[in-house]
């Protein structure tokens, strides 16, 4: 399975942060925020990854992450994204990467705790279609949000005014290949935008989405009270982890 980290977008919600850089350049605790979604990609075995980028600081993550071997990938590849039309219309350009293979999907501001390799190997049992994650949240309008029916998701509704689950479709997403013809069939949203819960749906229409349930937190980072929350988070998970051999010790 192939990787795509979707990194771009002028992240108007945290200007000025991001008045001079890229938000997925910005720092979460002690790295930049581009390197959690990677690592979530390298956890699940993912090892030849695609980012999509583009306005003014692309090459930035060039420079950043050179071939990314500091990270264990095999290959590191860019594709540049003209205007910002949405998250499925920056994925449309993944589609000479993915050459025909599934490939996994991470927005370039989601981080996690834990790891979603348990997810990655049920979607490859999968005979096709795609998988979503759902996490609960106590602010489930900021998201997409699952209709549940008997245990299905019959329908995805984004930033809905009156969530019907407590629950966030979050920004990591398996698909097969054909989710690029999905993408030439859409239209923009009301918003003007190519949106990936409009692909989640088309999936829900053929019967082909299943789903599954983080486990440990899982936040965005593309508000300001996201990053802060983003950079405590991963600096508690940071200081646990660093306190870890010295209770084994003393064990
Ligand atoms: C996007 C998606 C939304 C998803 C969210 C996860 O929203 O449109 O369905 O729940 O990412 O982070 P955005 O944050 O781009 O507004």
């Amino acid at each position: 399975m192939k990787g795509i980290v979707l990194a771009g977008g002028i992240g108007s919600r945290l200007n000025p942060l991001t008045r001079v850089t890229n938000k997925h350049l910005l720092p979460v605790y002690d790295k930049p925020m581009i390197f959690y979604p990677l690592q979530t990609l390298v956890d699940a075995g993912v090892r030849d990854i695609l980012i999509v980028t583009g306005g003014q600081n692309a090459g930035d993550f060039l420079r950043l992450l050179q071939n990314g071997k500091e990270l264990g990938l095999q290959q590191l590849s860019f594709a540049y994204q003209e205007g910002e039309a949405g998250i499925a219309d920056a994925l449309r350009l993944a589609e000479p990467f993915a050459k025909g293979d599934r490939i996994s999907v991470v927005l370039g501001d989601n981080i996690i705790e834990g790891d979603v390799s348990a997810a990655a190997a049920s979607f490859m049992q999968q005979e096709k279609g795609a998988m979503v994650m759902l996490k609960e949240v106590p602010d489930p309008e900021r998201f997409g949000v699952p209709v549940i029916e008997n245990g299905r998701i019959v329908r995805i509704e984004e930033k809905p005014k009156n969530p019907q689950s407590p629950f966030a479709v979050i920004g990591i997403y398996f698909y097969d290949a054909s989710v690029f013809d999905r993408i030439r069939e859409l239209k923009p949203s009301g918003r003007g935008e190519y949106e990936i819960t409009d692909i989640n749906n088309s999936y829900i229409a053929d019967g082909t989405l299943r789903h599954s349930l983080l486990e440990g937190w899982w936040t965005d980072a593309g508000t300001f009270e996201s990053l802060w929350h983003a950079s405590n988070k991963v600096r508690e998970k940071v200081l646990r982890k660093a306190q870890e051999p010295a209770m084994v010790r003393n064990v």
